[in-house]
């Protein structure tokens, strides 16, 4: 089965998420970055609103094509108790018929009532969840650096 894994990371606890698993399944690893550089304080305001609010921001152009891949890594850091909103855009990468696993950092590793609209999304793509999951980075809002 031919796997890669995608991701968003604000502050790069997700990319180093993606490469340990990148590294374990010996899959291609690529970053999404939002078209606009965000500040901080732009993480929560507006971003932890345009998370929960599944709005979808504008990303740089990708140099990749997922078709040739049957399972899909997706990951993404928790904002306001839902996926980043780069999440939102990175969905409009997968082609119909994959399998997806989704991993989400995040500071804590508290349950998320977002998750079962998370799923509803990636199947809404016409992909299977195989699993969506966290990983509690231990890395919390306020203690961010930019
Ligand atoms: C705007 C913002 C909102 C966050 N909201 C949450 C949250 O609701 N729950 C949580 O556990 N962590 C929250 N965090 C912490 C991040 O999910 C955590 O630090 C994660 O590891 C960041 O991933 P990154 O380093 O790849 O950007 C938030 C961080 C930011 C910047």
């Amino acid at each position: 089965m031919k796997a890669a894994v995608v991701y968003y990371t604000f502050g790069g606890s997700t990319k180093k998420e993606a490469e340990r698993i990148g590294a374990e399944l010996e899959a291609p690893v690529y970053r999404v970055r939002e078209a606009k550089n965000r500040s901080l304080i732009g993480s929560f305001i507006p971003g932890g609103w345009q998370a929960m609010k599944r709005k979808k921001p504008k990303i740089r152009p990708v140099d990749f094509d997922l078709a040739q891949f049957d399972r899909i890594y997706l990951g993404c850091p928790v904002w306001a108790a839902c996926p980043a909103p780069a999440f939102n855009a990175m969905l409009e990468l997968l082609p119909a018929g994959k399998e997806v696993e989704i991993f989400l950092c995040a500071g804590g590793n508290d349950p998320r009532e977002s998750d079962a609209e998370t799923r509803r999304l990636v199947e809404a793509r016409g992909c299977t969840v195989t699993k969506l999951y966290t990983i509690p980075t231990g890395v919390m809002p306020g203690k961010m650096k930019e």
